[in-house]
């Protein structure tokens, strides 16, 4: 089933065009990974899903991104539950500068459904539970975030998204900080969090790619050049520059 439908996406950052006429569909309960050189519009396309880019000033798109059927470029897009159901993880993991337990109650208070500490304590508990940290954490949720490892502080960013219950979860190059081990147990999480949230990452390792996600797509310049299975796109590429891509013959 798709969950983000792209409709002939265009966007500008002032006069510099970064997306040409995108169209893709994203399907739930996928991963789907977006690959490119650097500067070709990765993360411009994937902050679009949640209207990140409106921070940026003299941005302007037109086409559509249909989600839950209401194209959500829309001004009358209500952002904050936006970001709720769709919420992203960054290249360095960024916790607040709270307690463990803070962190993850947080986007709970924010969007303020019920306050009573035993109902934050159950968010917490399964936050943390489903993205394998509950066990190492447990005794220590007072702590403060700052001083986990990196790589607990980016699985902590994951469950903070997850606290909330979005639908999906968009993963901007989530491992880039991150050593060889620690990356192959984060996409280990990716593929048990596919069976209950639609992703799409963007990386541009693409063993990392190719490793994890069933759909893929090929940018370049601003363009989605290719999208389709990942097995099709990295064993036989329909277009010459995905095989140029692929095959290592672009930085
Ligand atoms: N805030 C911004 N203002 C102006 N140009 C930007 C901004 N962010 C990105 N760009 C430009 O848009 C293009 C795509 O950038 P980006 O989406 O970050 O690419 P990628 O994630 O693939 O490396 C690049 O040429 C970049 O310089
Ligand atoms: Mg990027």
């Amino acid at each position: 089933m798709d969950k983000i439908n792209v409709n002939k996406l265009n966007l500008w950052y002032g006069s510099f065009q970064a997306l040409k006429e995108v169209n893709a569909k994203f399907c739930a309960n996928k991963i789907t990974a977006i690959i490119g050189p650097s500067g070709c519009g990765k993360s411009t396309l994937l902050r679009t899903f949640n209207r990140m880019n409106d921070l940026v000033e003299g941005v302007r798109t037109s086409g559509e991104v249909v989600f839950e059927g209401r194209n959500i470029l829309a001004a009358e897009t209500d952002l904050v539950d936006l970001r709720k159901k769709i919420g992203m993880v960054f290249q360095r993991p960024n916790p607040f500068p709270l307690s463990i337990y803070e962190n993850i109650a947080f986007g709970e208070r924010v969007h303020g459904s019920g306050l009573k500490r035993d109902y934050l304590d159950g968010v917490v508990e399964e936050s943390l539970k489903s993205v394998l940290l509950w066990d190492e954490l447990k005794d220590k949720l007072n702590k403060p975030a700052l001083r986990l490892s990196l790589e607990q502080k980016q699985r902590l960013c994951v469950a903070r998204l997850i606290a909330v219950k979005p639908d999906v979860l968009l993963m901007d190059e989530p491992c880039s900080t991150l050593d060889p081990q620690a990356t192959s147990r984060i996409e280990e999480l990716m593929r048990e969090l596919r069976n209950n949230y639609t992703i799409i990452i963007v990386t541009h390792n693409m063993q990392q790619a190719a490793r994890v996600s069933d759909d893929t797509g090929f940018m370049l310049l601003g363009e989605l050049i290719e999208f389709g299975r990942t097995e099709d796109i990295f064993t036989k590429p329909q277009d010459k520059r995905t095989e140029d891509y692929i095959t290592g013959r672009y930085g």
